[in-house]
């Protein structure tokens, strides 16, 4: 396995123009692949990454997978039996290297490490709010997590070693029953190929398909976040009830609150009141929402960090005059772990949201879609002391990273 990988280049320059054809879509424009694939069909695009190597070597990937703050799942087929077991590992929790037929997955490489984040960037032509994670599965031969569907588009990118595919749209969705894991019962491939580092498979949303490694194999999983609508709806409300109750902070004198002076005795104590239930429905059908709120419920929710992510803050900040003078020489751009969107009003900066005023308007929405200011550029913008005081503050709290480059 190599030791490290030099080429993935640095986030901010990969990222493909709509209209310009794209090696990493086989020549596609991004705008072409959208409205031919996204969403509708496979596509197998042979050398998306000429010359590529892993991000991350398999002893760095197996280190990620000793950590706590990392999620990852061990899967082995032993004697043509499912198992599946959640991290951290251990070095000598994980089988040997030289035993065939399993395989480790570690999700969010790109939370971890920048090689990982800049490969991830390059998927950038699709919208922030609808991208994942990349995750990293190192097997062994004959290895793989068994014929499945997914339900959120994945780029399936061969970055070691050769992985065969099958896949193909199904019928019949049942899966087999009692095991750890999610296996068609009856799968069937259309198409088959073997991808080797460089090649890349999109698979939209419900393709069933089926990775073996072929020999030792690494592969990148760029996949994208579809909510359902029954946790769309749940979250929403959820947002929606903490709104009024700030609200009614503000306002305590106006709290509404359930009253019933005209509740006649009763003789059925048991018997839910018609009048409550009468009264508490017109309660529930005052509650009223716009555009307005459903942006912000999705910049917070979309921008809120994984439970299991941790900032890291610098040991020894730089001082507020120290920090400007560092990013005029080098810039400064988002940590890797850090989600900032935005909209017509507001911006959304890992879970929190403010307001986006004029003078913030010209360096944020740059900064939120380049990821990255250059010195010049802050020089250029940096005459808003308001923005300086904010970067700083960010960069206190580890969401952003002086040099642009690093
Ligand atoms: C893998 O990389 O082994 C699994 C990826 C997938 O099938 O979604
Ligand atoms: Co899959």
């Amino acid at each position: 396995m190599p030791a490290r990988s030099p080429n993935v280049p640095s986030s901010p320059f990969a990222v493909p123009l709509p209209d310009e054809p794209a090696t990493l879509l086989g020549n596609l424009a991004p705008a072409q692949f959208m409205r031919r694939y996204w969403q509708k069909k496979p596509l197998l695009i042979r050398q998306a990454i000429p010359g590529i190597q892993a991000p991350l070597s398999r002893d760095e990937l197996f280190e990620l997978a000793d950590s706590e703050d990392v999620e990852s799942r061990l899967i082995t087929h032993f004697r043509k039996s499912w198992a599946m077991e959640h991290g951290p590992f251990a070095p000598d929790e994980l089988p040997s290297v030289k035993k065939r037929d399993w395989t480790l997955l570690v999700q969010g490489a790109n939370l971890h490490d920048d090689r990982a984040r800049a490969l991830l960037d390059r998927f950038r032509f699709i919208p922030d709010a609808r991208l994942d994670d990349l995750m990293i599965s190192y097997a062994t031969d004959g290895g793989g997590v068994g014929a499945h569907f997914d339900s959120y588009d994945v780029f399936l990118l061969q970055v070691h070693g050769k992985r065969r595919w099958r896949f193909g749209a199904q019928r019949d969705l049942s899966l087999k029953e009692g095991l750890p894991l999610k296996v068609l019962q009856h799968f069937e491939a259309d198409e088959e190929w073997v991808l080797e580092p460089g090649d890349m498979l999109y698979l939209p949303p419900h393709i069933a398909h089926e990775g073996v490694a072929e020999g030792e194999c690494m592969t990148a999983s760029i996949g994208f976040r579809a909510p359902s609508a029954s946790e769309l709806s749940g979250q929403f409300l959820y947002h929606l009830a903490e709104r009024l109750d700030d609200a009614r902070d503000a306002a305590a004198k106006s709290v509404q609150r359930y009253r019933d002076p005209d509740q006649p005795a009763v003789s059925h104590p048991a018997l839910l009141p018609p009048l409550l239930i009468e009264r508490v429905g017109s309660i529930l059908a005052n509650i009223a929402w716009n555009e307005k709120d459903v942006a912000s419920f999705l910049g917070t929710y979309l921008s809120e960090p994984k439970p299991n992510v941790v900032f890291d803050p610098p040991r020894r900040p730089l001082n507020e005059s120290r920090f400007i003078e560092r990013v005029k020489q080098s810039g400064l751009k988002l940590d890797k772990k850090t989600v900032l969107l935005y909209d017509k009003h507001a911006y959304f900066l890992n879970g929190e949201q403010d307001l986006l005023s004029g003078k913030a308007k010209k360096w944020l929405l740059e900064l939120a879609d380049k990821r990255y200011l250059e010195g010049k550029r802050f020089v250029t913008l940096s005459g808003d002391s308001s923005m300086t005081v904010l970067l700083h503050e960010w960069y206190c709290a580890g969401w952003i990273q002086v040099d642009a480059n690093a």
